[in-house]
């Protein structure tokens, strides 16, 4: 299973697929026989297949069609198509952004099929056809190791693309360092490690990952007890903020629908504003669900704890979390173009204390659009744009809450 590299390699991960004919059916060409993933988005809300046929003499073949109602697989037997596994509820979606994927898996001999991020959490069916025989009888589904194409009928593709691997597993959430990460974490696909994921992820994790990356530091070790005190105290700056905050997300104003973002640095043009955000999650407090411009992103938490709910894609049409994880201090989670793009967060602890996690993010090196907003879903069920912004830059807010801590000692004695 990719974690999404946009590395241009000589076998490359993925490929766009060609969409420039004009013939009734797409072929998407596999980069590796026997096995890939082919994703695509419709032009319009009608029944389409992904159909392999046995090369050569077609005697043989899978169609998986994707109707109204229903994913249905077909194995053809004699020339004709007999249906084999049906997936109900799961066919034309509502939303026509909807990307449904194929996948295809000679090595464990499996047919797949989803909708949404290219991850078994997001699978709808899927289909083991026989194992091989013992006994050195010939095998009858050979064949599938020698396909190269697979013909997606008709074609209303408006996008599509082939991955090289098929939808094997779903990637882990956690990013270990290659110190602390276990065999059984391995194992039991636990975690992750910096050098399974992309190119920029690698990046932001080397700069957020020291263990001196922390708050409190020796010339200011309340600094996330003066950060609680401001929220609490209604002269506050954070808690003053907050309150302005209440609409940035829509009206009716929602309070806790609100959270801050103190920034380091400047956006130097290779991220959606600027690339490092710590964000403030007062106790019950949870953002919109939202996307990330399809940019890559490492967020780890330095307070507290965070609840993140995975979503397989920004629509209102699918506002149920295929995932949901709690991140507590010093864990690392991750974010790339295809994969845990969708998410909200929430600092589900209603008593306290306040989360505060670090986010950074950054385009892929082949992403040329760079989207700027973090599209997000409004009270009233619209997609909106949020532009990723700054209450305080992370000095003045240190110099801020050591005011505010100092003024209130002050008070206290
Ligand atoms: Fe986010």
């Amino acid at each position: 299973m990719p974690l999404d590299s946009p590395f241009m390699l000589d076998i490359p991960q993925k490929c766009t697929l060609d969409l420039s004919s004009s013939s009734k059916e797409q072929v998407a060409n596999l980069i590796i026989k026997g096995q890939g993933t082919v994703p695509v988005i419709l032009k319009k809300k009608k029944p389409f297949s992904w159909i392999i046929n046995r090369p050569k003499n077609k005697s043989q073949g899978f169609k998986l069609e994707i109707t109204s109602k229903a994913a249905n697989l077909y194995e053809k037997e004699k020339q004709t198509w007999k249906l084999i596994k049906s997936a109900a509820k799961a066919g034309l979606d509502e939303d026509l952004q909807c990307q449904y994927w194929f996948s295809l898996d000679h090595l464990n001999r499996r047919i797949c099929y989803g909708k949404g991020e290219l991850r078994k959490l997001t699978e709808l069916l899927s289909y083991d056809y026989p194992a091989a025989p013992k006994n050195k009888r010939p095998d009858p589904y050979s064949w599938v190791s020698e396909i190269e194409k697979v013909k997606i009928d008709p074609s209303y593709v408006s996008k599509g693309e082939v991955w090289r691997d098929p939808v094997t597993i779903d990637p882990p959430l956690v990013v270990l360092k290659p110190d602390q990460i276990a065999m059984d974490d391995l194992a039991l696909n636990n975690a992750t490690v910096p050098m399974n994921l992309t190119p920029a992820c690698q990046k932001l994790h080397g700069n957020i990952s020291g263990s001196n990356f922390q708050l409190n530091t020796p010339d200011f070790p309340y600094f996330v007890y003066a950060i609680e005190a401001s929220i609490r105290d209604k002269k506050g700056w954070c808690y003053q903020t907050l309150q302005k905050k209440s609409e940035e997300f829509g009206k009716p104003p929602n309070e806790k629908q609100t959270y801050l973002r103190i920034t380091m640095g400047t956006n130097q043009g290779e991220s959606p504003g600027i690339p490092y955000v710590m964000e403030i999650w007062p106790p019950g407090h949870y953002s919109p669900i939202h996307n990330h411009a399809g940019a890559n992103a490492i967020i780890r938490v330095l307070s507290g704890e965070i609840t993140v709910k995975l979503f397989s894609m920004l629509s209102t049409s699918h506002t149920q979390p295929f995932a949901e994880k709690v991140f507590r201090k010093d864990d690392v989670t991750w974010i790339s173009p295809g994969l845990n793009q969708t998410h909200q967060l929430h600092n589900c602890n209603k008593g306290g204390p306040t989360c505060i996690t670090i986010q950074c993010y950054m385009y892929g090196e082949t992403d040329a659009s760079h989207y700027e907003y973090f599209d997000f879903i409004s009270a009233k069920e619209k997609i909106e744009q949020f532009t990723p912004n700054s209450d305080m830059s992370f000095l003045n807010f240190k110099n801020k809450m050591q005011e505010e801590w100092e003024a209130n000692q002050g008070r206290c004695k």
